[in-house]
């Protein structure tokens, strides 16, 4: 089992809260990685002591809080980050990274004034139904290697540009070849075939769709919005999906005000994403709720549509993530710390709120308690920043400034 001590940590941000800092920073810090797990964190000098006093344990602290025990023959990596930041590994929550083609001129259309329309999803169907299990599977071995070059070590992936049966099990069951976190979104959009059909479409959803899906899947998902799926069909297909073993979470409130919020709340989603347009009552409903408003700034950066209003869920109490949506319509990047950036700039966010909401936030909208933060016993997913604060992600936008990231206790 490999053990790696990484010290001399400038800023480490832990995300365990602690004395009214909901982002548990720890300055002059020290973490030792055994394995897949992180074993401990705290003091870097808290170490030196251990070297002076001969390596003894001291004091009564519970074992999790003591200083490890560290002698060289036990070939322990030591890293020195040189007065660097380290923060927990980015968790982007919402992506759709499997499909063939692109369509930059769309997005070029757009940046001279045509609006962004959800049937645009329908050209990404016909190039992903023309691409082979390899070609998607290459192209989706590239994304992960950029996701994981920008310090994003858990992420989740849609299916949706399949949209027929075979279609959305093979979507489905590439995308489980690379994360644990898989929606079926058959509902994504009704795929041209059915226009005139729709109740037949999502019946197929509801049954064959789902039977396909679901042994690859964790969640179902739905677009509820104009242009996509109704409120009673996203109830019901939610419905079929729970019926079936999924967990919900919903597209809502991107294009225009509508009931996506309102229902994601009322089935008790893991999280409803975009929230662009929102009324009081949907901002109350997510703060008396366990559902993670999550929001996707990338699509509002390439589709020129007014930001969601992060403050606003904030003060209200609501629990909210960032994600990238990285897609080839509406938000055609990985980065989470462009999505960082946006949220300080352009949504109310503190720089300290935006990195929480893209780390643990997006962890609390997966429901995953092993990472999003650095405690013993959680995932060694880390990243140490080429920047001696995580306020530098916002502050020099655009600059890479990943450094090093590990992965389940391994460096890339
Ligand atoms: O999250 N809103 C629905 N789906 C994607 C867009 C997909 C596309 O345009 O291809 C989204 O924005
Ligand atoms: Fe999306």
């Amino acid at each position: 089992m490999t053990t790696t001590l990484i010290t001399n940590i400038g800023e480490l941000t832990t995300n365990v809260a602690s004395d009214g800092d909901a982002l548990g920073a720890l300055h002059d810090a020290a973490v030792l990685i055994v394995g897949d797990r992180i074993a401990w964190v705290g003091p870097a000098s808290a170490l030196d002591r251990e070297s002076a006093s001969g390596g003894r344990e001291v004091g009564n602290q519970p074992a999790s809080r003591r200083p490890p025990v560290l002698s060289p023959e036990e070939g322990v990596e030591v890293v020195d980050a040189g007065g660097r930041a380290v923060i927990p590994g980015f968790v982007d929550s919402h992506t759709h990274l499997v499909f063939g083609g692109d369509r930059a001129d769309e997005f070029e259309a757009r940046m001279t004034g045509t609006p962004y329309a959800a049937g645009g999803i329908r050209r990404t169907v016909g190039a992903t139904r023309s691409a082979s299990d390899e070609e998607l599977r290459a192209r989706l071995a590239g994304f992960v290697a950029e996701l994981h070059g920008q310090g994003t070590t858990t992420f989740e992936i849609k299916t949706g540009y399949g949209l027929t049966v075979a279609d959305e099990e093979r979507l489905a069951r590439l995308a489980a070849e690379v994360t644990p976190e898989v929606t079926f979104l058959g509902a994504h959009v009704v795929p041209a075939e059915y226009s005139e059909r729709r109740d037949e479409y999502v019946e197929l959803v509801c049954d064959a769709m789902l039977h396909a899906c679901a042994p690859h899947s964790r969640w179902i998902d739905v677009f509820c919005e104009r242009g996509a799926f109704t409120p009673d069909e996203s109830r019901r297909i939610l419905a079929a999906g729970v019926a079936h073993g999924l967990e919900p979470r919903v597209h809502g409130n991107q294009l225009g005000p509508g009931e996506g919020v309102g229902l994601a709340v009322e089935l008790g989603a893991a999280s409803v994403d975009h929230c662009t347009y929102l009324s009081d009552d949907d901002v109350a409903a997510l703060a008396g709720s366990t559902t993670v408003a999550t929001l996707l700034p990338g699509v509002e950066f390439s589709t020129r549509q007014p930001y969601p209003d992060a403050r606003r869920l904030i003060d209200a109490g609501a629990t909210v993530a960032l994600a990238s949506d990285c897609n080839p319509g509406s938000s055609f990047t990985s980065s989470m710390p462009l999505m960082i950036a946006l949220a300080v700039r352009e949504m109310g966010m503190s720089p300290a709120e935006a990195v929480w909401a893209a780390t643990a936030g997006g962890a609390k909208a997966l429901r995953r308690d092993d990472v999003g933060a650095l405690a013993p016993g959680m995932r060694a997913d880390l990243v140490m920043l080429d920047a001696p604060t995580r306020v530098h992600l916002a502050y020099r936008p655009g600059v890479p400034l990943v450094r090093t990231v590990w992965i389940g206790g391994a460096a890339l």
